[in-house]
């Protein structure tokens, strides 16, 4: 008898399924298409040893002892309604269904209360680090029953990447918990894929830099304070060659950049908590933008603009994106807050901040540090006010402000740093300017306004 089940033999699926077996642990999988599931198998080397290939659900099932455990790893949306569909007739009251894939969390939330209902566990759990990640140790966010997490606890503590020895897994909250953080997780690594791809573009089009050059300026940055995984494959990606052309590999990538909607949905769901996180928009935007090339071959001929040049150093560049990125993680803690006071998760920040320092896609040596400013003194809850931020961000916002202004005035776009600065700017300010919102709106809408010197419901002398 396995340990735990798997459905769904898709990169993910697959490589989830191979580190689970490498542990130890006896996994029963199941794939859709019966010849995958044997291709998978046959490929899989000593670990078909504690593999078993189930053709049926059924068999699935009875190869698995109750209370059961099953992963799906299937495409969120549809086919995830559609596969609890399938396994419910068969499965006992007790049993686990654990959704790994990158489920949008009103869904969960939604599953989880139905299964519930019908005595079932169901678990929503986001993954990241990709395919290399799935096989050799993810970054794991766990929502749902804690009750439910904990028999398969020692599973996932030992598939999940390690830190320091710690486990890059943990139990969030309840319901979708789990997969709100892995969206936002999302949200923040379009936000630094953006800022990465706005400095690439600063210096391609700025400084006529080579994507070998740009490419080895990666490398050092990752050796210091902006060492991350986006960094490292930033280098990575910039140094490579196409084989067919003999060309940088990056010259022949159509510039228009797909998205599956968790960048999307951070944003969306920002909004509807009433704060928002303008780094995340301005990435998501860009790769919307990306998408009508046609448009912009029309724009390069007709719309006109100063000459694209900048003089920016090494420094400058380093100094933007810390300050740029920082305010990124910001933003996507303050849509964690939002949602933890919601939903009432409980969400504990620092935790989330730990298990994302090593596995996952957005890993970087800033969150030890942010973990660490978590635990201790953070005024208005917010990074950006943590003593140790506050001072980072002193020394690093005048290079992200000259590169912005660079950016400006060459007309070279800029969205993402440009809104981490807009947000920084924002937050030093203790009177801001929608004084004059609230006087435009009592004027022509009779909404009213506070007074400084107290009391709401006040309208303005235009009104008289
Ligand atoms: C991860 C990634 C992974 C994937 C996303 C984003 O954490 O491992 O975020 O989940 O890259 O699906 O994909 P898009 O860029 O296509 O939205």
């Amino acid at each position: 008898m396995a340990q735990i089940g798997l459905i769904g033999l898709g990169t993910m699926g697959a490589n989830l399924a191979m580190n689970i077996a490498d542990n130890g642990y006896g996994v029963a999988v199941f794939n859709r298409t019966t010849a995958t599931t044997h291709e998978f198998i046959a490929d899989a080397g000593d670990l078909a040893a504690n593999l078993t290939a189930c053709e049926t659900l059924e068999d699935l099932v009875a190869n698995l002892t109750p209370p059961r455990a099953i992963i799906l790893m299937v495409p969120a949306g549809a086919p995830v309604d559609m596969q609890i569909d399938a396994l419910l007739p068969l499965i006992d009251k007790g049993d686990t269904l654990i959704d790994a894939g990158n489920a949008n969390f009103h869904d969960t939330r939604r599953r989880e209360t139905a299964l519930a209902e019908k005595g079932y566990a169901f678990v929503g759990m986001g993954v990241s680090g990709g395919s290399e990640g799935a096989r050799f140790g993810p970054s794991i966010m766990v929502g749902g029953p804690e009750s439910s997490y904990a028999p398969i606890k020692p599973i996932i503590e030992a598939i999940s990447a390690k830190y320091d020895g710690a486990p890059c897994a943990a139990h969030l909250g309840p319901d979708g918990a789990g997969h709100f953080v892995k969206t936002v997780h999302n949200g923040i690594e379009y936000a630094d894929m953006q800022i990465i791809a706005e400095v690439w573009g600063l210096m391609r089009d700025g400084q006529g830099k080579t994507p070998a050059e740009v490419g080895a300026l990666f490398e050092g940055w990752n050796e210091g304070r902006l060492k991350s995984y986006l960094a490292e494959i930033s280098a990575k990606v910039l140094l490579a060659t196409d084989s067919k052309t003999g060309r940088p590999a990056v010259e022949v990538i159509v510039d228009r950049a797909g998205q599956k909607g968790t960048g999307r949905w951070t944003l969306i769901e920002a909004l509807q908590l009433g704060t928002s996180a303008t780094t995340i928009e301005a990435a998501v935007a860009a790769r919307s933008w990306s998408s009508v090339r046609d448009l912009r071959a029309i724009g390069a001929e007709t719309l006109s603009g100063p000459e694209a040049q900048v003089d920016l150093s090494e420094a400058d560049y380093e100094a933007a994106m810390l300050a740029a990125r920082i305010v990124a993680y910001a933003q996507g803690f303050d849509i964690l807050r939002a949602a933890s006071t919601e939903y009432e998760w409980s969400l504990d920040y620092a935790r989330t901040a730990e298990i994302w320092r090593a596995g996952c896609i957005i890993r970087s040596a800033l969150l030890d540090d942010i973990s660490a400013a978590f635990r201790a003194e953070m005024p208005g809850g917010s990074l950006i006010m943590a003593p140790a931020f506050a001072d980072l961000l002193a020394e690093t916002v005048p290079g992200l402000r000259k590169v912005v202004g660079a950016g400006i005035a060459a007309g070279l776009p800029v969205p993402a740093m440009a809104a981490a600065l807009g947000y920084f700017d924002t937050m030093r300010q203790a009177r801001g300017t929608t004084d004059l919102v609230q006087g435009q709106r009592d004027f022509f809408g009779a909404h009213s306004f506070e007074r400084v010197d107290g009391g709401s419901g006040h309208h303005g002398p235009w009104r008289d």
